[in-house]
Parts: C-alpha cells; sequence; structure tokens
C-alpha cells in the first residue's frame, strides 16, 4: 500500500508520519518511511539545484522538470522496491506536491505537470493521500520559529502559499476518492489518530 502526505510549509507532516510509522511497526506490518528524495543519491543531488536560494533565475518549467525527475529517481531505487516487498510506503511529498506548488502555485496547469510526470511515475499512484490543511500564515510563522533555514520555495511570499492552498483544496475536489482533506489545526496526535483510522480501514480492506 502507497501512502503520501501533503501539505503546506510548516503543517506538522514529518512529525506526523514518525508517529504514524512507530503505529504501524509495532501493529506488526512492514514499513517503510521516506520523503522525496528519500536518500536516493542522484535525487538529492537535483533538489540541491531546486532548492538552492541562489537559482532565483530558475525557469518555472525547469524547476517541474527537476522534480520530476528527481522523483523518478526515488520511486525507482526505493518506492518501487518497496511496494514489491509488500511494504506498506510511507512518502513525505509526491505526485500531488507538483501539481499544487507548480501546476497552481507557478500556474503551469494541472493538467501539464501531470503529463510530465506520468514520465517520471509511469501512472504509479498513491492508495492514499492525505492533505494537511493549514492556514499558510500559521505554517509560515511555525517555521520562522524553528531552528529551521529557509529554503528557495519557503521564501516565496505569503500569496503564493496561499494558492499553493488552494491548489491542493482543488485536487482533492478532483480526485476525492484518492485525497483525504484533513485539519491541520489541532495536535498531532488528533491528526494521527484521525489519520489511522482511514489506513486501517484500507488496509483491512486490501487483505
Ligand atoms: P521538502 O524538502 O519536502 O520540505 P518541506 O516538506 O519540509 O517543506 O520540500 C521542499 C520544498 O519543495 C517545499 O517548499 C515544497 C516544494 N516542492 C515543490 O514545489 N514541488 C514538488 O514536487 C515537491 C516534492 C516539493
Amino acid at each position: 500500500m502507497f501512502i503520501t502526505f501533503e501539505g503546506g510549509e510548516g503543517s506538522g507532516k514529518t512529525t506526523i508520519i514518525e508517529s504514524l510509522y512507530q503505529d504501524l511497526l509495532k501493529m506488526g506490518y512492514k514499513v517503510l518511511k521516506t520523503r522525496e528524495p528519500g536518500g536516493s543519491r542522484i535525487s538529492e543531488a537535483i533538489r540541491k539545484i531546486i532548492l538552492n536560494v541562489r537559482n532565483s533565475e530558475m525557469d518555472a518549467w525547469t524547476e517541474a522538470l527537476l522534480y520530476a525527475a528527481s522523483r523518478r529517481q526515488h520511486l525507482i531505487e526505493v518506492i518501487k522496491p518497496a511496494l514489491e516487498a509488500g511494504k506498506v510506503v510511507l512518502c513525505d511529498r509526491y505526485l500531488d506536491s507538483s501539481l499544487a506548488y507548480q501546476g497552481v502555485g507557478r500556474g503551469l496547469g494541472i493538467d501539464e505537470v501531470l503529463k510530465i510526470n506520468q514520465y517520471a511515475t509511469e501512472g504509479i499512484l498513491p492508495d492514499l493521500t492525505f492533505y494537511i490543511d493549514l492556514k499558510p500564515e500559521i505554517g509560515l510563522s511555525r517555521i520562522k520559529r524553528s531552528e529551521r533555514i529557509p529554503d528557495r520555495l519557503d521564501l516565496e511570499k505569503e500569496a503564493f502559499h496561499d494558492t499553493v492552498r488552494e491548489g491542493y483544496l482543488k485536487l482533492a475536489g478532483l480526485f476525492p476518492e484518492r485525497i483525504k482533506v484533513i485539519d491541520g489545526n489541532r495536535s498531532v496526535e488528533e491528526i494521527a489518530a484521525d489519520i489511522m483510522a482511514f489506513i486501517i480501514k484500507d488496509l483491512r480492506r486490501m487483505r
């Protein structure tokens, strides 16, 4: 089972995924927790180019193509082997990030960005996607309070992140079976419990 997590900056995704990972392991599932670029050396190198704050002249299509290339390498090296080994894969960001950030945020169009990602993903879509929804205003203020050094996308204006959020909500409307919108303005425990209920239901159904 392939599960992805999406959300804006400071949505708490990483902490929530870690909590779900630990719970699924305790329940006896074989689980892989990964994030793009997920330890793939090549994907990592590509991401460094994308996120480098010095690359401010990067064209939006270059950005979208590089994300797709990085995604493919991670899919081939990490995700596919794990799915073939029967693992539950929890992945922090996947295709929908490109649809929301590049397709809607950068205005390239959801269909167009989907098209280039079809080459990258061979049409491999998650079974379930959780979009942790939070007002960018709240998420960005959480980041400012943390130690994290902002990358090129963090540095975009709040209006960009508002557009990305609209993009995610639009995607959830387009793919209601796959994408679940989760209220991110709650404690990690509440959010994780909410998501776990969906996952368990699906795991039982697939057995
Ligand atoms: P990431 O390293 O996953 O950081 P975080 O989830 O902690 O914000 O992503 C870095 C940035 O790249 C983030 O602002 C989202 C953006 N992004 C895209 O614009 N398109 C994509 O396809 C992906 C995967 C990420």
